[in-house]
């Protein structure tokens, strides 16, 4: 696969750093000509823990934690936010959430063992997953999750056999797809009819099915849950989404006297990677998604129910930044310029995968206006190796430190070892002080698992 045409009419947009607004994880800030986050410098960062490195700026993190909960619990009192865990997941993030008093989604049992690693409150748990083992399955219920999202009938009779074995009754989510074509990359939607989550509404599939969730024996059908996409910026989808799943809840109480008590909404509000992007707050969001809630209610004569909803990226993707060394620059006249750096689609996937775009500045120069047009290319052999494509950057020098914003979220999580490259560092940076909250992989790590 190779990069899509430079587009040579592009011009630079001669922003400094500090003109990039929402792009910025909060504490950025520029001092004499350095880029800093969280009172730390970015270049002294990167020659101390060597680079590629992911750096987090941690009052970023815990301040969009508040504002989610307090988003949601000022509007609507009865709700909780659950952490999309699949966005970035590691120890130190997965004690915030637990401190900040977050619920958190995870997606099969290495996230659970996580989880368990670091003694979150396993009522607050909810377990995704279209296929879920069934170790995972039993993994789940054994550890006492407070919810697990049911995708199919099969997995429905599993977690039923596993409970009555365990001797327990777990409490369950039925996850409908309603049928809402959310404005987003066709990869990352979820809630329209061809796909391969959860129960179809089309031809009453999902309603017909409630009954087995009524008479099956060990599991209680505790809720409703949707996800209909990610990295969203129309609100609008969500409110539809919410009107079809209340009008379902209704018809089950109408129609077998059974009232769920929670609704999950999922996740999916869009940020901004490039200075352009005009994303909606987590405000909006949550004043879309709780509007909806409340309409629909009275709408359907169904009581107000428990709302949770599932952020992932518009949680970690903005205070999360990437640092790389610039090892080499090509240019192609009339092609495109290319600047190469110490890592690419090991750590970054998200470019090769969906042309994803992100802002870079050179952190050593992040006063300075940004006056070139470059496509930052990744270190792996592959032709489709970039983490920016025709992204405007400072002028760019052998041996600058690139700080590549907006990769928060599925970056370290969609990582890889291609090509044998170890994958970075996690730096969480506060008040001047940096944390290394996961060490970088060895060449060691690379063979742990091989057996001589
Ligand atoms: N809940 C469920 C059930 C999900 O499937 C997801 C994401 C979320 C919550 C969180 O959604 P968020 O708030 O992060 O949009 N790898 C893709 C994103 C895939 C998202 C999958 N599901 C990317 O890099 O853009």
């Amino acid at each position: 696969m190779s990069l899509p045409a430079s587009d040579l009419s592009k011009q630079p947009d001669n922003r400094t750093t500090m003109e990039l607004g929402a792009c910025l994880p909060m504490t950025a800030e520029v001092k004499d000509d350095h880029l800093f986050i969280g009172g730390v410098d970015m270049v002294e960062l990167a020659h101390d823990y060597g680079t590629a490195l992911y750096v987090y700026d941690q009052a970023d993190l815990e301040n969009r934690m508040e504002t989610y909960r307090s988003a949601f619990q000022s509007r609507y009192e009865n709700s909780n936010v659950a952490y999309a865990s699949k966005a970035f997941l590691n120890k130190a993030v997965c004690r915030l959430v637990a401190r900040h008093g977050l619920c958190l989604d995870v997606s099969g049992g290495g996230e659970l063992a996580i989880a368990r690693a670091v003694d979150f409150p396993m009522e607050r748990v909810v377990v995704h997953g279209n296929n879920k083992t069934p170790q995972e399955l039993q993994e789940a219920v054994e550890a006492g999750v407070g919810c697990i999202v049911v995708d199919s009938r099969t997995e429905l009779a599993r977690i039923s056999a596993i409970a009555q074995k365990l001797g327990t009754t777990q409490d369950v989510y039925m996850r409908v797809t309603p049928g809402v074509e959310a404005d987003t990359h066709e990869y990352i939607r979820t809630g329209c009819e061809d796909s391969k989550f959860g129960f179809t509404m089309r031809d009453d599939f999902a309603f017909s099915c409630i009954k087995d969730f009524l008479n099956t024996p060990h599991v209680r059908l505790a809720g409703l849950h949707m996800h209909i996409g990610s990295q969203i910026f129309a609100l609008h989808s969500f409110g539809e989404a919410v009107d079809v799943i209340v009008e379902l809840a209704a018809r089950i109480k109408r129609e077998y006297g059974y009232e769920i008590d929670d609704i999950d909404v999922g996740g999916g509000l869009g940020i901004a990677y490039t200075a352009e992007d005009k994303p909606a707050s987590i405000d909006d969001f949550a004043e879309t998604i709780t509007t909806a809630m409340k309409a629909a209610c009275a709408k359907y004569d169904f009581k107000q129910p428990r709302i949770l909803c599932e952020p992932g990226r518009s949680l970690v993707a903005v205070p999360g930044v990437t640092l790389y060394t610039v090892g080499n620059l090509k240019t192609l006249p009339g092609i495109r310029k290319y600047v190469a750096v110490d890592g690419g689609m090991s750590d970054n996937i998200r470019t090769a995968l969906y042309h994803a775009d992100y802002e870079p500045v050179i952190a050593n120069k992040a006063g300075q206006p940004r006056t070139e047009i470059v496509t930052v290319a990744g270190k792996h052999c592959e032709s489709g190796d970039a983490v920016a494509i025709d992204r405007p950057i400072q002028h760019p020098e052998i041996g600058d430190v690139l700080c590549m914003f907006g990769t928060g979220a599925y970056c370290h999580s969609m990582s890889s070892n291609y090509n044998g490259q170890p994958r970075p560092g996690i730096v969480f940076v506060k008040d001047g002080k940096a944390t290394l909250v996961t060490r970088r992989e060895t060449y060691a790590d690379l063979m742990a698992c091989d057996i001589d």
